[in-house]
């Protein structure tokens, strides 16, 4: 039975920090209401010659240097995102030709905030089916790009940025024990891109005119529950699948999109939150990019160690969910 393990972890993050000090001068609202309501300090914003596939580059090349890899030797880009430098050719294409990784064959996979454990489901089985050896599985997002800056409800929670991981089939590193994934296309509107697809005129100033291409959260309050409901049942699924327990897990890096979901989260677990990776603080939510961009720093600060083990989870847009379980 082949072993899938994650040889290498890295993350990128723009220089440019917006406070909610920042966006009082803009727009009705206040570092208060902010922080209070969604745990949210500051955030990063990429500058304007940054696409997505540079973000994700500085953060694949980190990766590879921490597994001991070059480009060559790696057969498989997967890139979640749903802010791809452009939707044809796939980001991941762009990343490819940046990275230089000619032997890799690449593609983008969209499930929102979960897109990260979802292309890391897809290369987990493609790589234990020997159909690939070494893939970058990746996420990156430039939200400020699709945030309407005038929709307070909204623009203040998001940010920019990107996280990798090298995977592969070794004795070495840390085993991925299992992923899951879900989705509920029933409910997928409530977070939602409209504009930019053949459902309407992909672009005409109509659309622009009425903000189509923007990011829409409707019901978010509603969207709230049902992350907190989402998070804990992913995370059972997860220790379950491995005859495991939650209280047998070392740490849980969740997604951020609210850090009183992840409370909300931590109670219905009855999970410490002190075992709980947070970093919605520093940079907001980055959709996909949120949970390896906190992997890699729980990796780099020495949070994560040689034995934990570490609990992925998320919950976004679409409606998707899952998980996955590592042994570090
Ligand atoms: O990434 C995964 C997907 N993400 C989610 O599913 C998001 C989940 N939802 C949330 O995180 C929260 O619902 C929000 C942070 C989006 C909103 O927090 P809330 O506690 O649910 O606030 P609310 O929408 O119920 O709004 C409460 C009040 C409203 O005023 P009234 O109607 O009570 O007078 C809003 O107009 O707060 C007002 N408000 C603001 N005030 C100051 C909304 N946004 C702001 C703001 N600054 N930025």
């Amino acid at each position: 039975m082949k072993r899938i393990s994650i040889i290498g972890t890295g993350s990128y993050l723009p220089e440019k920090v917006l406070t909610n000090k920042d966006l009082e001068k803009f727009l009705d609202t206040s570092d208060e209401w902010i922080y209070t309501r969604t745990g949210i300090k500051e955030r990063r914003i990429a500058k304007e010659d940054e696409a997505t596939s540079d973000l994700c580059k500085v953060a694949c090349e980190r990766a590879m240097e921490m597994a001991g890899v070059k480009s060559h030797d790696i057969d498989l880009i997967i890139l979640a995102t749903i802010t791809p430098d452009t939707h044809c050719p796939a980001g991941a294409n762009w990343l490819e030709a940046k990275l230089k990784c000619a032997n890799a064959v690449s593609f983008d996979i969209t499930a929102a905030c979960t897109g990260f454990i979802f292309a890391l489901h897809v290369a987990y089985h493609l790589i234990k089916s020997g159909a690939n050896r070494m893939a970058l599985v990746v996420a990156g997002e430039i939200m400020s790009r699709v945030v309407n800056w005038k929709e307070r409800e909204s623009c203040i929670l998001w940010g920019d940025g990107a996280g990798a991981v090298v995977v592969t089939d070794s004795r070495e590193g840390a085993e991925v024990l299992s992923t899951h994934i879900h989705t509920d296309g029933e409910n997928g509107d409530t977070l939602l891109m409209p504009g930019g697809g053949s459902k309407t005129t992909p672009i005409s100033h109509e659309s622009v005119d009425k903000g189509l291409h923007y990011l829409k959260m409707i019901e978010a309050n509603k969207s709230f529950k049902v992350a907190v409901q989402r998070f804990a049942e992913a995370c059972e699924e997860a220790v379950k699948a491995n005859n495991l327990n939650v209280c047998d897990v070392s740490l849980i890096v969740p997604h951020q999109a609210n850090l009183r979901i992840i409370q909300g989260m931590a109670k219905k677990l009855n999970f410490p939150m002190e075992k709980i990776y947070v970093t919605i603080e520093k940079y907001g939510n980055i959709s996909s990019a949120t949970v390896p961009i906190a992997l890699d720093e729980a990796v780099r600060t020495g949070s994560i160690k040689k034995g934990d083990l570490v609990l992925l989870t998320a919950f976004g847009g679409g409606l998707t969910w899952g998980s996955s379980l590592i042994r570090w």
